[in-house]
């Protein structure tokens, strides 16, 4: 029986000819991922007899529509279906097997198991712990090849750990840079989807902007299921400055063993929030957490410091609450409101984009009521990756875990009422003396009356 092999598009056949250990083909929408993903499984399994494939996909159905299907068609005669097992074996041993992984617990069923090769296809829809999890699988005591190929669209519970490798490609512990291979995707590479269906990239360009970025562009900063679609790195980033010293300055907290996130807040004249410091270190014991804090803040005298009400429940070992240890440690806290939506969107509001007349004078600017500096790195990249949580779109998404807490923390000081900063002082000590001596005045004069009344 012979079978015939479909030919490649040039993306396509970049993917599939990368031999790097883990590779990634994403972007937008209608590339042809899905495609090269589940034809590159195929030659392999030709090519290299006796080899151990998964293919893993969100649910079950989605793998039947996109790849059990169509190998079945393909490897007719020369490879048989296994329908209560999910696998499809090869006549020269190899063998594919099909996965989901629609709750996180389903990983489970296949990380105790060897695989040759992984193709996890919509990887941003899978958590990075389950990632993790499955690169532990890629394991085997013979020659075949030992990689994982990934496709994928912007957006997603996965969107950040997949843009952080083959993206933004920040790499720690033992991740190896020369792994990490990423090939974009976009609609115009499927020619053949552009020949046979060429509405289909007028309905990509009539999305609303942030799904249209992610789904047509291939744009990983704009996605589908963003929280803040407002986020401009132009708008809400700015080059560190020195803080006039009139402006007052706020701490905003977040605290668990897992990770210590905190940002020093000043405000101007009008109103407008400057994030101009930050922290966000794991494991950091009360104490720590607090010497820490005050390591960073150096002489900066702070108004006050927002803290979540969890911070004021009794430990059981202790019989202290967590405000009282840091407060013990030389860090007083404020109790912020814990109310998620009212305090994500209190940020909606800071950064909300609004145009005004340039201070310069040239036209009109773009602006918001809060602008990070650039040097804040955690909150810069974690922010825009915010996602709505499906079940309540007023709320974000706990999930990503990892990304939430300066959010939080940031959250925490948004929610709660700050005033605007008086001018600075700019009288005379003499002048001050005589203001303070006519307001005095002033005073008695206003008494006097009330008493002769
Ligand atoms: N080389 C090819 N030969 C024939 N048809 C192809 C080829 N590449 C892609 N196609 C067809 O183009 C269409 C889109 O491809 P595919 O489903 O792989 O895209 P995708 O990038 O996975 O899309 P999505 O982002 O929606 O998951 C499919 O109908 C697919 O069969
Ligand atoms: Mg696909």
């Amino acid at each position: 029986m012979t079978m015939r092999i479909p030919m490649p598009q040039p993306k396509q056949r970049e993917f599939m000819l990368s031999r790097a250990k883990y590779t990634c083909y994403g972007g937008a929408r209608g590339g042809g991922k899905s495609w090269a993903l589940r034809n590159k499984a195929n030659l392999m399994a030709l090519r290299y007899a006796g080899i151990r494939q998964l293919i893993i996909r969100k649910t079950l159905s989605e793998l039947r529509d996109n790849h059990i299907t169509q190998l079945q068609l393909l490897t007719a005669g020369v490879a048989k279906y296994n329908e209560s097992k999910y696998t499809l074996t090869y006549a020269n041993g190899s063998v594919i097997i099909f996965g989901y992984f629609a709750r996180e617990s389903d990983i489970q069923q296949y990380q105790g198991n060897e695989y040759d090769v992984i193709y996890i296809d919509e990887a941003t829809q899978m958590t990075e712990l389950s990632y993790t999890m499955l690169t532990a699988s890629i394991r085997g005591i013979n020659n075949h090849p030992k990689r994982m190929y990934l496709t994928c669209n912007p957006g997603g519970v996965g969107h950040s750990w997949v843009k952080r490798l083959f993206i933004d490609r920040q790499f720690k512990g033992s991740e190896n840079p020369d792994d990490y291979v990423f090939i974009q995707a976009l609609v115009q590479d499927n020619a053949i989807l552009m020949q046979t269906q060429p509405e289909y990239i007028n309905m990509l360009r009539n999305l609303p902007d942030s799904v249209r970025e992610g789904w047509l562009n291939g744009n990983w900063d704009s996605f589908v299921g963003q929280y803040y679609t407002v986020w401009d790195r132009q708008i809400h980033v700015t080059e560190p400055f020195d803080v006039p010293n009139h402006w007052r300055r706020y701490r905003c907290i977040d605290y668990g063993l897992d990770m210590l996130a905190v940002l020093w807040v000043a405000v101007d004249e009008y109103g407008k929030a400057y994030i101009y410091k930050e922290i966000h270190e794991p494991n950091l014991i009360v104490s720590d957490a607090a010497r820490r804090i005050s390591e960073i803040n150096g002489d900066d005298e702070i108004y006050c410091t927002y803290a979540p009400p969890d911070l004021w429940s009794r430990q059981k070992d202790t019989g202290k609450t967590m405000a009282e240890l840091y407060g013990d440690n030389g860090i007083d806290l404020v109790q912020s409101s814990n109310n998620r939506v009212q305090g994500w969107m209190a940020l909606a509001e800071y950064l909300q984009p609004y145009t005004q007349q340039a201070a310069d004078g040239s036209g009109e600017e773009t602006t918001a009521n809060m602008a990070i500096f650039s040097n804040c790195d955690n909150l810069i990249k974690n922010l825009p990756l915010l996602q709505r949580d499906d079940k309540n779109p007023s709320d974000c998404d706990t999930e990503p875990h990892d990304i939430t807490h300066i959010a939080d923390a940031l959250r925490y000081y948004a929610v709660m009422h700050t005033v605007k900063s008086n001018p600075p002082d700019t009288r005379t000590e003499q002048q001050k003396m005589l203001q303070e001596h006519k307001k005095s005045m002033l005073g008695t004069n206003k008494q006097n009356r009330k008493w002769r009344r």
